[in-house]
């Protein structure tokens, strides 16, 4: 039975990895480090919470003492790091935070595993690490960069990242890179496009738009609407990293992508057209438009683009294009998207339109005040 140590299991990927390997390999044991930010919420796990094989502790993963102790108490075999601070524009507004957190908590994660799992030194100095373990560093198709019209990242285009977002990840997988080499540390590195599903934290693109169309908030589009990015649904990301961590060579980085690419624009006419048509179809959802006045129930004449979408201010430095090239993790772990798009995001709007809970809990704290700074009015 092996024991893993999820970080950020309280977030959107994580909360789903958690409920993925719980239901794919039940014996495992799962120790969950989450600090709880903004984005993490126990509300995300609390069926898996009540599950004798899971152990929540909330704490930071820069936090030594913290990392130490979960060490010492249970026998680690895989770290799996999804905890990190995870939105472009608040790194924007924000930089600092993104590098304490996604940097130096990578590295006090790492060296606190190097130390446990170290069993001995081999003839030149390196640790011997017990069998069996490995670090498994989660991170995103953002570190390559932009692409132009045409091309696609693979495992071996340069690191070129231009947020601040995007740096704090690419130092994150470079530290990581260090510790394989200089202490033949036993570590993998996933880099994945955009995900969408359940649980997405509604500061990002669907999810955002998902909420404002059902507040009959205006929908908005940063700049013209042209970046492009590739798409996944979540659980089959999950299902990639799982691969990875038990099949996957160690040492080696795998690109993970889902062969998906969709114009912002293109993604947010997706959304109003689904939300109206799964209205029409199942008028029991309009319960979960927000002013719930007859008239707006009985009428969903104004779920239209020309209504709803308005193009603000475009993203300081804001990527045009990321298109994944999936080949090397199909060819060597015979992992590939399962999820069609126009099946994944049925599903997905499905689940917000079933789960306003949910949104109201996660964001009844400071969002608000959040979304007035990014957006002002609206
Ligand atoms: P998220 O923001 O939804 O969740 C992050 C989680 O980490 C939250 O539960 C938060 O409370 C926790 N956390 C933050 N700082 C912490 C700290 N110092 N100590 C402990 N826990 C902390 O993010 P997500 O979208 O689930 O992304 C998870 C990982 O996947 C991130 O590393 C991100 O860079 C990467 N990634 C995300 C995407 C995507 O589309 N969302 C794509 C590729 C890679
Ligand atoms: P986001 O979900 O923040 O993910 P990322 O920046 O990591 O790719 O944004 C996805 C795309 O949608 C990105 O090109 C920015 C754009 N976007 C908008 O147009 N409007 C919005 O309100 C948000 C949050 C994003």
């Amino acid at each position: 039975m092996n024991t893993y140590l999820v970080t950020g299991g309280a977030g959107f990927i994580g909360s789903n990895f958690v409920k993925y390997v719980l239901k794919k390999h039940p014996n495992t044991h799962l120790v969950i480090l989450d600090n709880l930010t903004y984005a993490g919420n126990l509300g995300t796990i609390k069926d898996d919470l009540t599950n004798p094989k899971v152990t929540f502790i909330k704490g930071n993963i820069s936090n030594p003492r913290v990392v130490k102790e979960i060490f010492e108490k249970h026998p680690i075999d895989f770290v799996v790091n999804f905890a990190a601070e995870s939105h472009v524009d608040r790194s924007i507004e924000n930089p600092q935070l993104f590098l304490k957190t996604n940097i130096l908590g990578t590295q006090n994660l790492l060296d606190t595993a190097k130390k446990s799992w170290t069993t001995g030194k081999d003839e030149s100095g390196y640790p011997i690490y017990r069998k069996g373990v490995k670090f498994l560093q989660v991170s995103t198709d953002e570190v390559y960069g932009s692409l132009g019209e045409t091309g696609y990242f693979t495992e071996t285009t340069p690191l070129d990242p231009r947020s601040p977002y995007s740096a704090s990840k690419a130092a994150a997988d470079m530290i990581v890179t260090a510790y394989a080499e200089t202490y033949k540390m036993p570590v993998n590195i996933t880099r994945c496009s955009n995900n969408y599903g359940p649980y997405h934290f509604p500061e990002k693109l669907i999810p955002l738009i998902i909420k404002n169309i059902l507040e009959k908030k205006k929908l908005p589009v940063y700049g013209d609407g042209s970046n492009v990015r590739d798409w996944l649904y979540v659980e089959d990301h999950c299902k990639a990293i799982d691969s990875v961590l038990l099949h996957g060579r160690t040492g080696e980085v795998y690109n993970i992508g889902g062969h998906n690419e969709k114009k912002n624009i293109d993604i947010v006419k997706i959304i109003i057209t689904t939300i109206k048509r799964l209205m029409e179809e199942n008028p029991g959802y309009k319960s979960a438009l927000k002013e719930n006045n007859d008239s707006q129930q009985d009428n969903l004449e104004w779920i239209t683009d020309d209504y709803l979408i308005t193009f603000v201010k475009d993203r300081l430095g804001h990527d045009h294009r990321y298109a994944i090239d999936p080949t090397k993790i199909t060819n060597e772990l015979g992992w590939y998207p399962e999820t069609k798009f126009e099946d994944g995001i049925v599903k997905t709007i499905r689940w917000y339109l079933e789960n306003q809970d949910w949104v109201e809990k996660v964001t009844s704290g400071n969002y608000r005040k959040y979304y007035r700074q990014m957006y002002g009015n609206r």
